[in-house]
């Protein structure tokens, strides 16, 4: 994998820097390209937090065109060493600390990793591809910051969010990320960088960890143990399948416009309860009852709200279709099945991910938080 630094042209190999490819939607995404991009070269840097899993690449690990590395975006020296030794032309920023509830109780991994990572990756691809002057050369370089809709606040019961909705982030995840996408935005204005930003929806599919809605439920379910449902389980997301964000990213990538940002989503709004039971009706379907005969909606308990709980997101993906021709091709129904299917086919991996950290997190997070009877009323 080691070479020049030349950049990458049409039918030229293509040397990707992917950070966080140990993660959900970064290991989709490696696993993506190296089955459908033989011209790309794939590094993976990682620091493998509780959210990054090598089990979740362990099928593609000895791919000639991948390659590994342990470490933290944060770390400049390293991040230049890669650059170097790699050639590096794209990079596909992934990595983050990226669960809501998290940020709640421990903000402080979020500004680290989110804000000052985000700034280590863009000065050492300035540096790397533009040259003490700046704007004089990296044509064909890249810099994909992979960022959310959380950035643009919360929405009432109408309404979409658009590439040009005023950003209004109100977790301090959100604030993280909305920090990383306008020095993302920065670097483009002021140094000529060839960034380009996506802005997507909640993902879900194969090897998300089960701190998230959908494999939390899915997890809890199988062991007969309570849903936790926030509030009154009516906030909204738009669900998208993780593998149309994939091929999403490397449409931007392929054909997207520098300096320009592309909101990724799946026109498939719901209310955070159908969701859930959704999922206890496909689980009942294809595992049958709980052994005490009841289905499993009955383990459906509402908790107390997330403090400052975003209401309504929805995406307007009108423009990645109208410019890159990209919708999304996953329906919801078929997508909740697949994604089901997968967590009860590969339990190993489950029972691999959660360790003795998730089951304090989820004590923590979790133990006592039922709402009472006198609370409901
Ligand atoms: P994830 O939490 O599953 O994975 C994050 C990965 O980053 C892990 O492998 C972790 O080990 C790695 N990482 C964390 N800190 C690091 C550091 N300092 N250095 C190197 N690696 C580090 O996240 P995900 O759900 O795959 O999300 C990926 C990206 O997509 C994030 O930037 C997130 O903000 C964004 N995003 C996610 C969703 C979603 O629904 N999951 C929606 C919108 C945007
Ligand atoms: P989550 O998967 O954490 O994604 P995000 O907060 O980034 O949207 O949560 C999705 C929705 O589900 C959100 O409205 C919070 C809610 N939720 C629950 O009701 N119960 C849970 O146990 C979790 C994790 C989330």
């Amino acid at each position: 994998m080691k070479g020049e630094t030349t950049l990458a042209k049409n039918g030229e190999i293509r040397r990707v820097l992917v950070t966080g490819g140990c993660g959900f939607i970064g290991a989709n995404f490696v696993r993506l390209v190296l089955n459908s991009r033989p011209d790309w070269q794939v590094v993976n840097l990682d620091k493998l937090t509780y959210a990054g899993n090598l089990q979740s690449l362990a099928d593609v690990a000895a791919h000639p065109g991948y390659r590994f590395v342990r470490g933290d975006i944060c770390d400049q020296e390293l991040v230049e060493s890669l650059f170097g030794e790699h050639g590096i032309d794209t990079v596909v920023h992934f990595a983050a600390e990226s669960h809501v509830d998290r940020s709640i109780t421990g903000p402080d991994a979020f500004i680290r990793t989110n804000i000052f990572g985000t700034f280590t990756l863009l000065e050492t691809a300035r540096k790397a591809w533009l040259g003490e002057k700046g704007r004089e050369g990296g044509a064909q370089a890249r810099f994909l910051h992979v960022s959310t809709d959380e950035v643009f606040g919360s929405l009432g019961a109408t309404g979409y969010f658009t590439e040009t909705t005023c950003y209004d982030p109100r977790s301090p995840y959100s604030a993280s990320k909305a920090s990383s996408d306008h020095l993302a935005r920065a670097y483009f204005h002021t140094y000529g960088l060839p960034v380009l930003i996506t802005n997507c929806s909640n993902n879900y599919g194969p090897y998300q960890f089960p701190e998230k809605l959908i494999p939390l439920v899915i997890n809890n379910a199988l062991q007969g143990r309570p849903l936790p449902v926030y509030g009154d389980g009516g906030n909204v997301r738009d669900w998208l399948y993780v593998l149309d964000h994939c091929e999403a990213i490397i449409r931007v990538l392929e054909q997207g416009g520098v300096g320009e940002s592309y909101n990724i989503g799946g026109h498939n709004e719901r209310k955070n309860l159908e969701v859930v039971e959704l999922l206890c009706d496909i689980l009942d379907r294809r595992v049958g009852f709980l052994p005490s005969g009841q289905p499993r909606r009955s383990l459906i308990t509402f908790v107390r709200d997330r403090l400052g709980h975003d209401r309504r997101y929805a995406i307007d993906a009108g423009k990645i279709d109208r410019e890159l021709g990209w919708t999304p091709r996953m329906s919801f129904s078929e997508g909740m099945e697949q994604t089901v299917a997968w967590y009860l086919e590969n339990r190993p991996w489950l029972e691999s991910v959660i360790d003795g950290s998730y089951r304090e997190y989820y004590r923590n997070m979790y133990g006592g938080n039922e709402i009472s009877d006198e609370e409901k009323q």
